[in-house]
């Protein structure tokens, strides 16, 4: 990790959300910055590998993540959705969060077999909805093997998690 104060100076903290005990690193301020989210796109883009494909973002906050990468590289992007909203035929992977699960969801046919993909996301906690990413990729036939987040909250262990998978983790801020 570079050094990205800039950066994590936008981020606001919300203690207690969404329950007692819990530091809340709010990204939304980020977003709302618009030279720090310029950075945080060109800073992101300056680690993608050179023989990405197609970038993969998680329903909601890594939408906007794989915006920004997919118009600075020039590169499709294919969305990684919650439940329910998919038109075509789609395949999923369900995950667990810390009460009860949830459930991720692509539609089939659109990685190419052994496609070089990219997952994106704002931030990596327990490592559950990347890893959920990871797998439901694979299924579709795509290889992962970098994942980049602008936050890892590293104490939780998703990173390692991912690591173990063999995918690249990189992230602008811990
Ligand atoms: C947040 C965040 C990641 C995930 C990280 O999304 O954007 O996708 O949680 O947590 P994990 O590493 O423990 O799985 P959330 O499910 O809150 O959805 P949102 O993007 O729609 O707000
Ligand atoms: N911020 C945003 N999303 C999250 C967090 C957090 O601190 N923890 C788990 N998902």
């Amino acid at each position: 990790m570079t050094d990205n104060a800039d950066l994590a100076a936008l981020i606001r903290t919300i203690p207690d959300y969404p329950k007692p005990g819990i530091l809340f690193r709010d990204v939304s301020t980020l977003l709302l910055d618009g030279p720090g989210f310029r950075a945080t796109i060109d800073r992101l883009a300056a680690l993608v590998a050179p023989d990405t494909e197609l970038i993969a973002g998680i329903e909601a906050r890594g939408f906007v993540v794989a915006a920004g990468l997919s118009y600075a590289l020039g590169l499709g992007k294919l969305m990684l959705r919650k439940p329910g909203k998919l038109p075509g035929e789609k395949i999923g992977a369900d995950y667990a969060l810390e009460y009860g699960t949830d459930r991720i969801e692509m539609h089939v046919g659109h990685v190419r077999p052994g496609q070089k993909v990219l997952l994106v996301d704002d931030l990596i906690a327990t490592g559950g909805t990347a890893s959920a990413g990871v797998e439901l990729i694979r299924q579709g036939g795509g290889h992962v093997e970098q994942a980049l987040f602008i936050v890892d909250l590293p104490d939780l262990g998703g990173a390692a998690r991912l690591r173990d998978q063999g995918i690249e983790v990189k992230c602008l801020i811990d």
